[in-house]
């Protein structure tokens, strides 16, 4: 398999911008980045084109979901340092790899991503009969690639994406690169063709590869037809080795995939804004305590006097996150004998979940105060980015014969 080695590999994930962030991002992706960044070599992106593919019709807000989202990133912990943090529309790159992989994409292996005909079912109000949002796996498959990224950090719903991504990769690299061990598998094969051939061949290669020797190359090639001993596989080989092929252009990208996110929702629903059970990582202290104490319990325990179950409990759910055994211990046994109130039970998470976001919320008060360094950050990153996506384009524009230079 082409697939880079896990410790050289590069990390790569993008977002759609939508906007502030919460818990169930901070837990669910962010944390997950943030040790990421120091193991390895990360790129982390707005998908702002993603957006764009379900939220044409309204796009003006899109901008503004960027910055408030990258604001985000950093006062989480993202850092510009560990990282590189930059937006897909200021890397114009993808889309041209997006067009050139379209060139050899099937219709139907777009048309099977589960998440297509999902999407549809589930955004029934917007239209997504569109050309853009049949291929935006594929340019999520440009934004891998064009990294050469081996790890990908997801969720379950986009493993498919990834895996496309490989059967995207492995296309190209059949069709214009050649397999690992190609080299050696060459090698092999010249010398099939007896002692003398494979001395010629390897005269002639020199000549044509160290000195531009186009009359070295006929020769070659016709050496190469004249071959009765070798097999097909082997002539297409030693086509390749005599001009100078048989690299994987495009590797196979990994999933890594992100456990899902235990973070509940305030109704103990998964916490979504869709569902409106949030906890926005820059609500302020008194918003966050009042959400908290008044999300719903356990709904058989009415009065005080109740006993309830912490299984039928959203903030139970809470406690599982930010409490040690001492305070979980306390909960169960408080509650099964309504030995504690319900406002008493809810303390120690809203303690932990106010204590968890102050830091956060003090870097991201100095953020908003300094726009200009957020652009800044988001600058560079989109420089770094573009330097590395111009080479990956270079050598594929090479390898499907578009070099004009
Ligand atoms: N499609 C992803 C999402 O909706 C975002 C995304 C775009 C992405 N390009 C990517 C994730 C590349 C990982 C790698 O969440
Ligand atoms: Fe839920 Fe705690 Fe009240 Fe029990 S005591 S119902 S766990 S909030």
């Amino acid at each position: 398999m082409n697939t880079v080695p896990a410790q050289h590999a590069r990390v790569l994930s993008g977002m759609r911008p939508t906007g502030r962030l919460h818990l169930g991002h901070y837990h669910g992706v962010l944390k997950n980045w943030i040790e990421l960044q120091h193991e390895y070599e990360c790129f982390f992106f707005v998908a702002d084109w993603h957006a764009l593919t379900t939220h044409y019709e309204d796009p003006t807000l899109i901008p503004e979901s960027v910055w408030e989202m990258v604001i985000d990133w950093l006062a989480a912990g993202v850092n510009q340092t560990a990282a590189n943090l930059f937006i897909q529309s200021q890397v114009q790159e993808h889309a041209e790899l997006h067009l050139l992989l379209s060139m050899i994409t099937p219709l139907g292996w777009l048309e099977r991503v589960p998440s297509y005909k999902d999407q549809q079912e589930k955004l029934k109000e917007r239209d997504l009969a569109t050309y853009g949002f049949l291929g935006y796996p594929l340019l999520q498959a440009a934004d891998i690639l064009i990294y050469k990224a081996g790890l990908v950090p997801v969720g379950e719903d986009q493993v498919a994406h990834v895996e496309l991504t490989r059967e995207i990769a492995r296309r190209f690299n059949h069709l214009y690169g050649r397999e690992p061990g190609f080299e050696e598998k060459a090698e092999q094969a010249r010398k099939k063709m007896g002692k003398k051939n494979a001395r010629m061949f390897d005269r002639l290669r020199r000549a044509y590869q160290e000195q531009g020797d186009d009359e070295a190359l006929k020769v070659a090639r016709a050496l190469l037809e004249t071959q009765q001993n070798i097999t097909v596989g082997d002539r297409e080989r030693l086509f390749g080795y005599l001009e100078g092929g048989g690299r994987v252009i495009l590797p196979e990208p990994q999933p890594l995939l992100t456990r899902a996110s235990k973070m509940p929702g305030l109704d103990g629903q998964k916490m979504s804004k869709s569902y409106g059970n949030t906890i926005a990582l820059r609500d302020d202290p008194a918003t966050v305590e009042k959400a908290l104490r008044t999300m719903p319990t356990d709904t058989q325990r009415v009065r005080r006097t109740d006993p309830g179950d912490p299984e039928r409990c959203p903030v139970w759910k809470f406690h599982e996150i930010y409490s040690d055994d001492n305070v979980k211990d306390w909960v169960q046994e408080g509650c099964r004998t309504a030995g504690i109130g319900c406002l008493d039970c809810k303390q120690p998470v809203i303690d932990a979940v106010l204590e968890e976001l102050r830091p956060i919320q003090a870097r991201a008060a100095e953020l908003e105060q300094q726009p200009e360094m957020v652009r800044n950050i988001i600058n560079e990153g989109n420089e770094t980015a573009r330097d590395l996506a111009r080479d990956t384009l270079d050598e594929v524009r090479h390898a499907m014969s578009l070099n004009y230079r």
